[in-house]
């Protein structure tokens, strides 16, 4: 693992030479819609223990398998409820991932040990071609180290994967800016896993809608959980990041009783004129949160903030994933002023 990481246009020739690259077995860092991706070819073991190494992720974390084409769906899934037919028809391609028995052509090694599958049809071209280039589902992972925010620019990208990756295919900045809504089925109900640019009040008109625990609620790490990603901590920057709940007057009292030395605050963009502590702004809609969340997570870890009080945001449509992401950066740390 000691590779020369190329950062490459997103043309038609790369894309060629990313789809050779992944169908000789190799890993390549990826734009999708919803954050950058780290993809190998979904039913190649030895490709995907690649995946595992590079991020430093727990083997029992399954991948998310992306597709170009909604027929592929069939061919390494079964026994499909039609709610979850419903939802592609509505949603895809776009940020939702639908958990599915899966068939024997994905290996146990991409579904984290389980008899399902995680499905996602992205809606980015780029994501598509290279997919439709290899003809064979990509299984993808968000393209960070385990644990640090997820990466929504190549170069984001790069400051993990450096040396670690052959090559990364450059598009804008992920639309989203967060991972995919994920979904299992309980019968024709849906089962919300992880909150999405999808949201649960999407997912309501097409079915009924039962909320995990795990995305509200700190899940024990010895607990089975029904989506194993959901119990590590996650999106963690290097700060002690803190969620302050209430009013911009309480959160400014609150901070200011406090010794503030390498602290920042993380707050609406309508906060910011007079505000008299160091921050960087967020966002003021939920969509604009979503976006920026993991590049200002980021931007902390540069400046190297040893304290970080976050502005809670709103908790309807994508803002239940911005909070949900939140709490995991913060360890579930919250403080009702
Ligand atoms: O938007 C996304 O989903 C991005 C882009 C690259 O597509 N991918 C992504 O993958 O976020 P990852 O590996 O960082 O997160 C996958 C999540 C984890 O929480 C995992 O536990 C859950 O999906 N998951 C995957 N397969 C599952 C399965 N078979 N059953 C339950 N949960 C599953
Ligand atoms: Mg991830």
């Amino acid at each position: 693992m000691n590779y020369n990481t190329k950062v490459l246009a997103s043309n038609r020739e790369n894309i060629n030479y990313a789809a050779k690259l992944l169908l000789d077995g190799e890993i390549v860092g990826i734009p999708t819609e919803t954050v950058y991706g780290l993809a190998a070819i979904a039913t190649n073991p030895t490709a995907i223990e690649k995946i595992f190494i590079a991020k430093g992720r727990p083997q029992d974390n399954p991948l998310i398998c992306h597709i170009s084409d909604i027929s592929m769906l069939e061919q390494y899934t079964i026994n499909i409820p039609n709610v979850a037919y419903r939802l592609a028809e509505k949603f895809w391609p776009g940020a939702l991932t639908l958990v599915l028995p899966k068939r024997d052509i994905i290996p146990y090694i991409t579904s984290g040990g389980l008899d399902t599958v995680g499905i996602r049809f992205p809606s980015n071209i780029i994501a598509r071609e290279i997919i439709a280039a290899c003809k064979i589902p990509l299984a993808a992972p968000s393209a960070n180290i385990s644990g640090s925010p997820s990466p929504t620019t190549s170069n984001h990208v790069y400051d993990d994967m450096k040396g670690r990756i052959p090559l990364i295919i450059d598009g804008d900045s992920s639309a989203v800016g967060l991972e995919s809504t994920v979904v299992s089925f309980v019968g024709e109900d849906i089962h919300l896993l992880r909150p999405g640019a999808i949201s649960k009040e999407d997912l309501s008109s097409v079915g009924k809608v039962i909320m995990d625990r795990g995305i509200l609620e700190r899940i024990d790490n010895s607990t089975k959980v029904l989506s194993p990603g959901m119990k590590y901590k996650h999106y963690s920057p290097k700060a002690n990041v803190i969620i302050l709940n209430g009013s911009l007057e309480k959160f400014i009292s609150y901070i200011g009783e406090r010794d503030i030395e390498d602290s920042y605050s993380m707050i609406f963009n309508s906060d910011a004129d007079n505000f008299p502590y160091k921050y960087l702004t967020y966002g003021d809609s939920s969509e604009e949160q979503a976006h920026n969340i993991f590049n200002v997570l980021r931007e902390f870890d540069k400046m190297s903030a040893a304290v970080v009080y976050v502005r809670s945001p709103q908790r309807e449509g994508v803002g239940l994933a911005v909070y949900n992401r939140l709490l995991r950066a913060a360890g579930f740390e919250v403080i009702e002023l």
